[in-house]
């Protein structure tokens, strides 16, 4: 017989065994195991005749596109083996046992191949009462054979003529192997007696549990294997109705066995768990029946013990829990496994039917650019706000840009900002022919520091550009204290304060203007946007004029039947209009806002509170009162000091654990054009200097889920200790 058969996890506790009988069997193997036991326990087979050893993942086998070539047969033992191991992280084990077997299943389907072996398991049974057979009610008290149970279910959903899953729901494995484990009761009551003469009796000691060795359990696999038509959607439970025992009754078997051994019971609750098996089923439509003892596995393993044939017995690495917490626990880009299942993007819109039904219309309608929508998000930006004038136009870099330009700055005048910004909050002043001056900001807030501002005006200051971190607003009261003596305007840079409040007054409200952005990164999209909110009719006429080549006043109707086709170009403007299909967004979103923001301010303290063990080398977002922070970005400060990784090595390790993150910002005056033009020297702002090579963002939307911030602060938590200089 020469069928080529797929054995999953071939390199692993069963694995080993099973592939060396199907050697002997004169079949062709090709073992697929993520080797986290290296090769060394599939060495006596690397050189035998037919068999194959291939590294990789079930989660990944996409990685391995000729794995199914020349396969007649799947017997799938890989995954996550044990109760503990599932319970460690239940979305991994929904992954690993579940989805990674299905999309597996499918791919051999595909390919043509029909018999499907799945390693299933008796635990499926839980509390049961009475003697379990595969038709009794199945009562699982774990995630592990809770997915067990679901995937036998989805595998049977595709069985028909050309796929034949069976499911050996196997007894408790005991027995020697070349990839040995000690979280399975008879192995480790051996190993305990032999090495510290003394057995715990664990679970109260009254549940019962069947076993079955590996040997007896690999025979079934195979016999399965051969008959697979026949058994298309058996479930059949692999053991010897001889090998039931409670647990108090197998310690002293075992104890028996050995020698000068004592017994202890284990305090704690009794195990809820516990099922008596019949295998009668295997015996009937296998043909095999396991021959394998207790007595005989006690014999095996205490000479293997004595023999010294199992380095370091007392290793971690024969507990597949422990080992799967080392996995866990370890960065990926060491090996370890990611934090997150999924890449989670830093930053994802929320749109929804309405904001796509709307850009229909406007398609449609056959008015694309600046029209009745643009003047319906203006009208709900001004209630929204508070405002009394509003006007949207294409970004944010554009509404600060017309607002300047507005209120006259040009060559020669100065303007106040912080370094800790996007770009086009300095390049615009440039573009004006003005020169940004720029003030350190404070290392908690992120926001220029007020003590520093007036040091640094000059009869050339014409306005103060606060923005507002991350929608934490800057300190207006002191700044418009400061600009109202100085006679200075405050143009507020509000990119991402849509939302935000100051002593109960919103952002838009508070300065000479307010300019907002509605990238689509931004608390609210109109995939490129943004708006000037001003109180003052004159200097938002004059930005509308500017925003659209500075030609007269309501130019952009001069197509419609109430325009005029007579327009007068009053000034060199600027093309910044908002399209109507912008503002079809803008419509839906605004009305959405508020509850946006309340999802981020939710998730801001579900990592506020997961990462405040960690204040020694993280600094996260502070408290202030008096605010309401729009939580648009959610920055963290590493503390470098205490860690022995820099942010860049940090956030790359966020990405192989699957988390996307943002630097916002790396200050500006360390950045060529403004570093070079202005002889900056990082010192010159050393708050700023700090920070950007420190800070961060974590993803915040309210697109995220449960499971996507509960991945992040995993991600955070496990590489901030990892890192931790102190741990
Ligand atoms: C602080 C700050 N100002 C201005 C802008 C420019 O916004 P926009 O992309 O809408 O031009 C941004 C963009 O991210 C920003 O973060």
């Amino acid at each position: 017989m020469n069928m080529k058969v797929l054995v999953t996890g071939g390199a692993g506790y069963l694995g080993t065994v099973l592939c060396r009988k199907l050697l002997e069997k004169d079949y062709k193997v090709r073992a697929f195991d993520r080797l986290l036991f290296g090769s060394e326990p599939a060495k006596d087979l690397l050189d035998r005749d037919g068999f194959e050893l291939v590294e990789g993942d079930i989660t990944r086998v996409d990685e391995h596109p000729a794995l199914f070539d020349g396969i007649d047969g799947v017997i799938h033992l890989a995954g996550l083996a044990n109760d503990p191991s599932c319970d460690l992280r239940p979305e991994m084990t929904e992954r690993v046992n579940y989805r990674a077997s299905l999309a597996l299943a499918q791919k051999a389907k595909a390919k043509g191949i029909r018999p499907f072996i799945f390693a299933a398991s008796c635990s499926v049974y839980g509390a049961g009462e009475g003697e379990l057979k595969e038709t009794s009610p199945l009562n699982p008290v774990s995630l592990y054979a809770e997915i067990k149970i679901k995937t036998e279910g989805a595998l049977n959903e595709m069985a028909g003529a050309s796929f034949w899953p069976v499911h050996l729901r196997q007894a408790t494995l005991f027995g020697l192997s070349r990839r040995m484990r000690f979280d399975l009761a008879v192995n480790v009551m051996v190993l305990h007696g032999t090495m510290n003469k003394k057995i715990y009796v664990l679970g109260g000691g009254k549940q019962w549990r069947p076993f079955v060795h590996v040997e007896d359990s690999s025979d079934a696999f195979i016999a399965a294997l051969e008959r697979a038509e026949a058994l298309s959607c058996e479930a059949i439970n692999i053991g010897s109705n001889k090998l039931n025992y409670q647990i108090c009754d197998l310690a002293d078997i075992i104890a028996a066995n050995l020698e000068d051994v004592t017994l202890e019971v284990a305090p704690g609750d009794a195990e809820r768990r516990t099922y008596k098996v019949n295998f009668d089923k295997m015996t009937r439509l296998l043909g095999t029946t396991p021959t394998w003892t207790v007595e005989d596995g006690v014999r095996e393993i205490s000479e293997a013990l004595a023999a010294g044939s199992v380095p370091e017995p007392e290793s971690p690495r024969y507990y597949n829990i422990k080992l799967l917490k080392e996995l866990v626990e370890k960065p990926a880009t060491m090996g370890g496994e990611p934090a997150c299942d999924d890449f989670v993007p830093f930053s994802l819109p929320l749109l929804g039917k309405e904001e796509e039904k709307e850009v229909i219309a406007v398609l449609r309608s056959g008015w694309l650019t600046t029209g009745p929508r643009t003047q319906r998000f203006e009208e709900l930006a001004r209630e929204y706000l508070g405002c009394s004038q509003a006007v949207a136009v294409n970004s944010c870099t554009g509404a600060l840009h017309l607002t300047l330009a507005a209120l006259g700055i040009g060559q020669g005048d100065e303007v106040i900002t912080s370094p800790i910004t996007w770009p086009s909050t300095a390049n615009v002043i440039v573009h004006l022919g003005a020169r940004p001056v720029f003030v350190d900001v404070e290392r908690d807030t992120l926001n220029i520091d007020p003590d520093l501002i007036e040091e640094k005006i000059t009869d050339r200051t014409k306005a103060i550009v606060p923005v507002h971190m991350a929608g934490r607003p800057c300190d207006m009261d002191r700044i418009s204290e400061i600009a109202d003596r100085h006679g200075l305007a405050v143009v507020e840079d509000a990119a991402h304060a849509i939302g935000s409040a100051y002593k109960g007054r919103k952002i838009g409200t508070i300065g000479k203007a307010a300019c907002f952005s509605f990238y689509p990164i931004k608390n609210i999209t109109t995939i490129e946007g943004g708006l000037v909110a001003t109180d003052d009719e004159e200097l938002a006429e004059n930005v509308r004029i500017l925003s659209l080549h500075g030609i007269t006043k309501d130019a952009w109707k001069r197509y419609t039947a109430s325009g005029t086709q007579h327009w007068e170009v009053v000034v060199p403007g600027y093309k910044y209009n908002m399209s109507d299909v912008q503002a079809a967004l803008g419509i839906h979103q605004l009305p959405k806002l508020e509850g946006f923001i309340q999802k981020r301010a939710a998730m801001a303290d579900f990592y506020s509170q997961g990462l405040k063990e960690l204040s020694d080398v993280v600094t996260l977002p502070c408290d202030q009162p008096d605010i309401r922070h729009a939580w648009h970005l959610y920055i963290v400060t590493l503390n470098t000091d205490g860690l022995s990784v820099d942010r860049d090595s940090f956030i790359n390790g966020l990405k192989a654990e699957n988390v996307g993150t943002g630097i916002h910002f790396r200050s500006l005056h360390t950045q060529g054009y403004y570093r070079e033009t202005y002889k900056h020297k990082p010192e010159d702002f050393p708050n700023a200097a700090y920070l950007t090579d420190r800070i961060f963002s974590l993803p915040l939307y309210p697109k995220m889920d449960g499971e996507e911030t509960s991945g992040v602060l995993r991600a955070m938590v496990k590489l901030l200790r990892y890192y931790s200089k102190g741990a």
